[in-house]
């Protein structure tokens, strides 16, 4: 096989044959295919697109480049759940012990933060000794007798998606749909999932920027679940403000321990109801959403989802009495309060712009390289479309340092208020996949 001849083929908008994708995946990663021609490959993607056999081709190839975790010796249907990214999003955190509660078996393997926030695994290490690193048997051991784990992803999953995704970033071929659904699918997938929930972001905090664009997305990964036998359903979900209140890793703790005693915020709970609701039908364990919603209710009612929480943390060493005492997880030295400069309704929150200002005060990265301080970031108090008087706080800051003129001039300029009434916007654009 030649793979000038693939590259004429794509070029001209034929469909490539699985032997051709693998050869590329193949001869890429071990490096028998230099970047300049895979880089000609991703740029005739990017015009040609792709069907979903190529997909479903793309995917198994990504996947097979390198290891995959077994979790067959866990019992029951394993469900994993992926979010696109945004903003203070918390719903992972919520999500693992709450559908875990309910009898869903949640083997989680977790990232740290790429964005401006931190991401799920440096929020648990705001609690105090959690470990995040289990041997693979301990992992699978306690999700058997807990139902829930999280941890660092271990071993080499996926080479090609990392090797592709950062030849894609200095191509300009990051933003092709067929290109990302394959490699979110790929890790999925290498990560042991028999069934995959996603929430696809859209708005200005996001990379989907409409929702006929997320739609795209969604369906592009719904139907390489399907061609690759995983069952997969998708939500796609509001990102033009941050989801919930709080944003920065000790603060999301206790936003998600609040949430999982039923007292969290609107957006963020009923979010991790449709999630959690598509999680337990994917995992047979309720025949309809409806069922399934129930089932979320009672073990946040009856206090099981929170006690898990707080067993999962001991499993993996941490220290469980932040559940009763969110006062023990790190605390800011300074709270400062942004007020609002007029009286009106709420008509912007640029949820970017609000993950920066997080980031300045230390609550995320700005190189791969930065400490995170895990004590610090925003509160949030309005949401779009909120009534609002002049002088009322708008945004709670909580610093380690008392110089803080340019988070609060990003909080300023993210915040935007109106003279007349604006909607409220909808949190659920559309879910795909049926119970
Ligand atoms: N996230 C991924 O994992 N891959 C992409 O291509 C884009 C976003
Ligand atoms: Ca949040």
């Amino acid at each position: 096989m030649r793979f000038v001849d693939i590259l004429e083929k794509k070029r001209d908008g034929h469909e490539l044959t699985g032997e051709e994708i693998e050869f590329f995946i193949e001869g890429y990663t071990n490096g028998t295919i230099p970047d300049y021609q895979a880089s000609a490959l991703l740029m005739a993607i990017y015009f040609q697109g792709m069907t979903a056999e190529e997909q479903g081709h793309l995917v198994m190839a990504m996947v097979n480049s390198g290891d995959t975790i077994d979790l067959s010796q866990i019992e029951g249907i394993k469900v994993d759940k992926h979010s696109t990214g945004g903003v203070g999003d918390t719903t992972t955190l919520i999500l693992v012990p709450l559908v875990a509660a309910c009898g869903v078996p949640v083997a989680k393997m977790s990232g740290r933060g790429l964005g401006h926030t931190g991401g799920t695994l440096d929020k648990l290490e705001a609690i105090e000794g959690f470990q995040i690193e289990l041997s693979e048997q301990a992992f699978i051991d306690q999700v058997n007798t807990l139902k829930a784990a999280v941890i660092g992803q271990s071993g080499n999953l996926t080479p090609a998606d990392k090797k592709i995704y950062a030849l894609r970033d200095v191509t300009a071929t990051v933003d092709s749909i067929p290109l990302i659904a394959s490699s979110i699918m790929s890790k999925k997938i290498a990560a042991g999932a028999d069934a995959i929930v996603l929430d696809v972001k859209v708005g200005e905090g996001a990379f989907m920027k409409t929702v006929e664009q997320a739609e795209q997305l969604a369906h592009a990964m719904v139907n390489i679940g399907e061609a690759v036998g995983r069952q997969t359903m998708a939500v796609i979900s509001n990102m033009s403000e941050p989801l919930g209140e709080a944003i920065g890793n000790a603060l999301e703790i206790e936003e998600a321990i609040a949430t999982l005693k039923g007292e969290g915020p609107e957006d963020l709970t009923e979010l991790c109801y449709v999630l959690g609701s598509k999680m337990i039908v994917a995992a047979k364990k309720a025949s309809s959403f409806e069922e399934a919603r129930h089932m979320l209710k009672t073990v946040i009612e009856d206090g099981s989802a929170l006690q898990l929480f707080k067993e999962m943390i001991e499993a993996q060493g941490g220290d469980g009495s932040i559940i009763d005492n969110p006062k023990r997880l790190p605390q800011a030295t300074y709270t400062y309060e942004v007020f609002a400069p007029q009286d009106g309704y709420i008509e912007k929150i640029i949820a970017n712009d609000i993950g920066v200002a997080a980031m300045l005060l230390g609550a995320g990265r700005a190189t791969k390289e930065d400490e995170i301080d895990m004590a610090v970031g925003l509160r949030l108090h309005k949401k779009i479309g909120d009534v609002v008087k002049k002088g009322e706080s708008l945004v709670t800051i909580y610093s380690n340092t008392e110089e803080i003129t340019t988070t609060r001039e990003k909080i300023e300029r993210a915040i935007q208020i109106s003279a007349t009434k604006v909607e409220k916007q909808p949190l659920i654009f559309e879910t795909i996949g049926e119970a």
